[in-house]
C-alpha cells in the first residue's frame, strides 16, 4: 500500500490524517487523497439546549468545500484505495437521497472516476422530499448515474446484475471497477472516523476543545461510529461515553455491527500498528433505539423539533440522520440527564451550498417517471 497525494502521485507532501500523525508508520502502508478541510473546528453553541448542558459541535458540516459531512473523512481513504487497485469507476449503493452516493458521486468525479449507483427506495414524503430531490439533483450535476430500485426486492437482483454489466465493460476497457460499501462502511472507510476520531483527541490535547462527557452522533452503516471507537480508544480517555442515534432499524447498526467494522479497521492496518489498546480507555457505547420513528427516512415530530431548534442557531441539520441524532440528545437534557455535563454533537450533515444542474426538470427526465413525479409532488 503507498500514499497518494491528491492528484495520486506518490510522495507528494499534502495534508496528514491525524491516522498518520498519530502513527506515523501507517503513512507507508495505507493510501490516503487528501480531499476535505480538515481538522473540522469544534465550536462552543451557547443557549440551545433547555437543560443546562454545555453544548459544543464538532463543525463536520464543513469537512469540505465542494461538499461536507460525514462521508469525506472515508471517501479519503476509499478513493485513494480505489485508486491505488486501478479503479476508473466505481458502483456503490444507498437510498434514494442517499449523501454518501451524493459524496461518492461528487469526490468520485473529482477524482476522474465514474460513478454508479443503486438506490434503494425511502418514504417520498415532505420534510424529506426536498432532500431527496437536491441530493439526486446535484448527484447527477456531477454525473452519477443512478440505478432505481421501486423496491427492496428489485434491489436483490438490480445490484448483482449492475455490478457484472459494469464489471465486464471495464474488464472490456482493461481498467477495474470497485465496488464501495453502503455510507463507505467497511475496513477502509471506518479508517476515516478512526482518523476523525484521533483528530478530536488531539484538538482537546492542543487546549482547542475540553474532554466531554458525551458525543452524540447518528447511527446508519456504522463506519462513523466505530471509527470513532478506536479513535477515542487511545491510552488517554477524553470521552466517557459515545451515544449513537439510530437511523436504521434492528438488524443493521447494532453493538455487534459497529465492533465488526473496528475490528475490520484494526485488521486492515494489522501489523503496521506497533500500538496495543487498552479496553479501558474505550469509551462507553450506547446506542440509543428511541428515536428512530417508523424507521430510516421516516421523520418524527422530535426530529423536526430538533431540526427548527437548531435551524435558529445557524445550524442546517438534515431530516434523515442529524435530526433525529440532535432530538435524542435534546430530549436526554430536558429529562435533566445531562445537567451540568459537556457534550459534543457531531454535525454530519454538509452545509455547503450545492452545486445543481440549471435545469431541474431535465435532472428529472432521467430519473424513472414514477420518481420524477412523486419529486415534483407537494
Ligand atoms: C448526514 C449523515 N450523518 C450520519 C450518517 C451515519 O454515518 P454511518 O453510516 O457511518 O453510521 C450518515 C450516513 O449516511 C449521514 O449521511
Amino acid at each position: 500500500m503507498t500514499a497518494l497525494g491528491s492528484q495520486g502521485s506518490i510522495g507528494c507532501a499534502a495534508p496528514r490524517p491525524a491516522l498518520f500523525t498519530a502513527y506515523p508508520r501507517l503513512a507507508a502502508h495505507i493510501a490516503h487523497l487528501p480531499l476535505g478541510d480538515f481538522p473540522t473546528a469544534i465550536e462552543r453553541i451557547p443557549g440551545l439546549l433547555p437543560g443546562g448542558c454545555e453544548l459544543w459541535v464538532k463543525r463536520e458540516d464543513r469537512a469540505g468545500l465542494r461538499y461536507g459531512g460525514n462521508k469525506v473523512r472515508k471517501l479519503e481513504f476509499l478513493l485513494a484505495d480505489a485508486k491505488r487497485r486501478g479503479a476508473g469507476s466505481l458502483i456503490t449503493i444507498g437510498g434514494l437521497g442517499s449523501n454518501h452516493v451524493l459524496a461518492t458521486a461528487i469526490y468520485g468525479a473529482g477524482q476522474g472516476l465514474s460513478v454508479d449507483a443503486v438506490l434503494f427506495p425511502q418514504p417520498i414524503a415532505d420534510p424529506g422530499r426536498a432532500h431527496i430531490r437536491q441530493n439526486l439533483l446535484a448527484g447527477l450535476a456531477a454525473g452519477l448515474r443512478p440505478h432505481v430500485c421501486r423496491s427492496y426486492a428489485a434491489l436483490s437482483w438490480t445490484l448483482p446484475t449492475t455490478y457484472l454489466r459494469l464489471w465486464r465493460s471495464a474488464k472490456a476497457q482493461a481498467s477495474a471497477l470497485t465496488y464501495v460499501s453502503g455510507g463507505g462502511s467497511n475496513a477502509i472507510g471506518t479508517l476515516g472516523w478512526w482518523s476523525g476520531g484521533l483528530e478530536i483527541t488531539q484538538q482537546i490535547e492542543r487546549g482547542e476543545a475540553p474532554r466531554f462527557d458525551a458525543i452524540y452522533l447518528a447511527l446508519g452503516s456504522g463506519g462513523t461510529t466505530a471509527g470513532l471507537l478506536l479513535g477515542l480508544g487511545g491510552l488517554v480517555p477524553v470521552c466517557s461515553e459515545i451515544v449513537a442515534v439510530r437511523v436504521v432499524p434492528w438488524p443493521l447498526s447494532t453493538h455487534a455491527a459497529v465492533q465488526r467494522l473496528a475490528g475490520a479497521a484494526l485488521q486492515h492496518v494489522g501489523a503496521a500498528l506497533d500500538v496495543r489498546f487498552s479496553l479501558a480507555a474505550f469509551p462507553r457505547l450506547r446506542i440509543e433505539s428511541r428515536f428512530l420513528g417508523r424507521g430510516y427516512g421516516h421523520s418524527t415530530p422530535e426530529a423536526q423539533h430538533a431540526l427548527s431548534r437548531a435551524a435558529d442557531l445557524g445550524l442546517r441539520l438534515d431530516p434523515t440522520y442529524t435530526a433525529k441524532a440532535f432530538s435524542a440528545l435534546w430530549a436526554d437534557d430536558q429529562a435533566g440527564r445531562l445537567r451540568g455535563k459537556r457534550v459534543l454533537f457531531l454535525h454530519t450533515y454538509s452545509s455547503q451550498p450545492l452545486a445543481v444542474a440549471g435545469d431541474a426538470a431535465l435532472g428529472l427526465r432521467s430519473l424513472p417517471a414514477w420518481l420524477a413525479a412523486a419529486l415534483d409532488r407537494g
